[in-house]
């Protein structure tokens, strides 16, 4: 086989391998991950997803697809415990906050680590959400992992004390270690 022949095949079997990575991962190819939430539906509710944070060099990036919801806006939070037992998610306590700051929306300065505002639903019940946070750490005492996400029933209004006013908790999700 000349070099050339020998090098056009390798690029060949390169980039049919490419295809198949993206095909197996539905069609996008998704970054690693660091960290994962699945979110598992409360009782009497059919909400689930998945959650992926990874590091980047600006923060945490969180990127989040949930199906099953109600078209429009839902809170979308960190909580404090890993702990989705309650049937109606209520285990996972109140939102982590290890800095003691007020509940506020994902662009105010002062709020607590997971506040992530709202994920917004089309019609079809999927919302997707992708982010970078200065706030969420992987890693040290105010680490999320070992925490929770919740999805609410109604929207966070991204001031009521202590948590958004959102309602009952649809999903509920603890966030471990990724497998990558
Ligand atoms: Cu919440
Ligand atoms: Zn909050």
């Amino acid at each position: 086989m000349r070099p050339s022949s020998l090098y056009f095949s390798v690029c060949l079997i390169a980039f049919a391998t490419g295809v198949w990575g993206c095909l197996e991962e539905g069609g996008a190819r998704q970054p690693r991950a660091d960290a994962v939430a699945v979110l598992r539906p409360t009782e009497a509710n059919t909400v689930e997803g998945v959650v992926r944070f990874a590091k980047t060099d600006k923060g945490i990036r969180v990127m989040a697809r949930l199906t099953n919801l109600a078209p429009g806006l839902h809170g979308f939070h960190i909580h404090e415990f890993g702990d989705c037992r309650a049937s109606d998610g209520t285990s996972a306590g109140g939102h982590f906050n290890p800095t003691g700051a007020p509940h506020a929306g994902p662009d105010t300065e002062q709020r607590h680590a997971g506040d992530f505002g709202n994920v917004l639903a089309n019609d079809d019940g999927i919302a997707t959400l992708d982010l970078v946070s200065e706030l969420v750490r992987l890693d040290g005492p105010d680490s999320v992992i070992g925490r929770s996400v919740i999805v609410h029933a109604d929207p966070d209004d991204l001031e009521s004390q202590p948590s958004g006013a959102s309602g009952a908790r649809l999903a509920c999700g603890v966030i471990g270690l990724a497998a990558r």
